[in-house]
This record gives C-alpha cells, sequence and structure tokens, in this order.
C-alpha cells in the first residue's frame, strides 16, 4: 500500500506556531447527511466559524482523518469547500473511514512533512485495510525514523499527527483500537533529541498526557463525541469541537480545546454504535 502522504511544505513562521487540529469529521456523501443523528456538515462548519474566531491567524489547520464518513469523494470536496473561509493551509491525513483511492482525493492536502526553523511536523498514515484500529505499515515507520533523524540532525522539535493514538485514553473498547504496533512507534520517537508532541483523533474525547516526557495528545470529534472511562461504546453530549496548539521556539507547548457553546447538536444518545 503506498502512503497518500508525500512533499515537504515550509511554514513562514520562525516564532511561535499557532496550529489548529480539526479532526473526523464525518461528511457523508451527500451534504448534510447525519451520524446518530448529527447533520456532519453542519457541525462542521459550527466547529470552523469557531476556529475562524481563534485569536491571531493560524499557521496551519491538521485535519487528522476520518475526514469522510463512508470514503465518499464528495466529502473530500467538501471539506476543502468548508477550509475555504480560514485562511491558512490545511494538511490533512486518513482515518479509518477514509478512501485513499489516488482518484478520489485532492492530493496537494496530503503532505508529509511540514517544518519551520524550530519545529518538524510529520503526518503520519495509520490506516490498515477493511479495519477500524490503527497500525504503521513499514512505510511508515520509516517515514517517521526519517523525521526522527531529520529532527535530531536539524536541531527541531517534532510534532507527530497520526488519526490513530498510540496510548490508550482509558475507554476499553477503543483502546484495542490505537495502533497495534505502538511499540515500534514508541522506539522511534523515544530517539528524538528534543521535545515531540502526538496528536491523534479517532476517539473522539480530549485527552493529554505526558509519558516519558512525551506529549499525547487526542481531540474532540467536529460531530459526535465518546463519552470518556467507559467499558463499552456510549455516546457524550459534549459538543463539538477543535484543539488549539502553540508551539514556541524554545519546544514549549500549549494547547487546549474548544467547543461551540452557542449550538446545539442533540445525537442519539442511546445508540449501540455504528460502523
Ligand atoms: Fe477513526
Amino acid at each position: 500500500m503506498n502512503s497518500a502522504l508525500r512533499g515537504d511544505y515550509t511554514l513562514n513562521n520562525s516564532d511561535t506556531l499557532t496550529l489548529i487540529q480539526v479532526t473526523d469529521a464525518h461528511l457523508m456523501s451527500e451534504k448534510g447527511g447525519r451520524l446518530l443523528n448529527v447533520d456532519t456538515d453542519d457541525s462542521l462548519a459550527a466547529v470552523l466559524d469557531l476556529v475562524m474566531d481563534h485569536p491571531g491567524t493560524p499557521d496551519a489547520l491538521l485535519i487528522t482523518g476520518d475526514i469522510a464518513g463512508d470514503g465518499a469523494s464528495a466529502a473530500y470536496e467538501r471539506m476543502a469547500l468548508a477550509l475555504g473561509v480560514i485562511h491558512a493551509p490545511s494538511f490533512w491525513l486518513p482515518g479509518n473511514h477514509d478512501d485513499c483511492d489516488a482518484s478520489k482525493i485532492d492530493h496537494e492536502h496530503f503532505i508529509r512533512t511540514a517544518t519551520n526553523p524550530h519545529w518538524l511536523i510529520v503526518m503520519l498514515d495509520s490506516q490498515q485495510p477493511d479495519a477500524v484500529g490503527g497500525h504503521l505499515v513499514a512505510t511508515e515507520l520509516d517515514a517517521l525514523s526519517q523525521a526522527v533523524d531529520r529532527a535530531n540532525q536539524e536541531g527541531k522539535h517534532l510534532l507527530i499527527a497520526l488519526h490513530h493514538p498510540s496510548q490508550p485514553v482509558g475507554c476499553d473498547w477503543l483502546d484495542p483500537q490505537r495502533i497495534a504496533n505502538s511499540a515500534a512507534f514508541e522506539l522511534e520517537v523515544q530517539r528524538c533529541r528534543q521535545q515531540v508532541v502526538v496528536i491523534s483523533g479517532h476517539v473522539h474525547q480530549e485527552s493529554d498526557q505526558v509519558i516519558g516526557d512525551i506529549r499525547y495528545l487526542t481531540t474532540p470529534s467536529t460531530c459526535i463525541q465518546f463519552a470518556p472511562n467507559q467499558v463499552n461504546f456510549k455516546v457524550d453530549d459534549q459538543a463539538p469541537g477543535y484543539r488549539w496548539l502553540r508551539l514556541s521556539p524554545s519546544g514549549e507547548v500549549e494547547t487546549g480545546v474548544e467547543r461551540v457553546i452557542d449550538r446545539e447538536f442533540p445525537v442519539d444518545l442511546n445508540s449501540g454504535g455504528y460502523l
């Protein structure tokens, strides 16, 4: 499987970077399509309205997978259109619900790395065919290894973005879906001599943990949320949102989550799951 991720982007800011993570939009084949009763185009638009109110201009948006809910090409076109309201480049990577058929996806967004003088961002594809859970194939581990080498050589801090988390977040039903070969991932990441932050989607909930000097973050979906600390699938009534990150030249990471507060998106709370 060839990765859709390629190319290197130079960010035009040598000071503190402001990044916005937008994840798990689950846009359906038709505009206005719903996931557990939530119109995912509408909730994405509400989140992007909130992003537009974020102080300052973001240097980039990171779209961390499950852009489409069912892999429809129209979903990627509508994501590009929706992001057009924000004047910043957006970098996309695939999740388990995405279909990376080259004919369907606008490849200009699927970049591998982005840099400024102090930070290297590497995007990884943790998708595996016909599976919900994550895995890094050899080419993705190679890309990570090269990014760690480059960050070490250039004295840069490293931000790794991928759809599936590598660490458990505390939900028994979701945690087995994290990267199956997370030990190989961790071995690479631990070679990094500067600061490392890892951002993921997939779990539709906020988490923030530091394990062995590495910061692991997950982020609410732009549509439905999963309740934290659950044994079985459970939807939460929290609002959709996004994560912001401020990455300083010295490697400090400030981050937080913002949620839509002026709209309600009634979700089917009694759902037993979805595929
Ligand atoms: Fe996912």
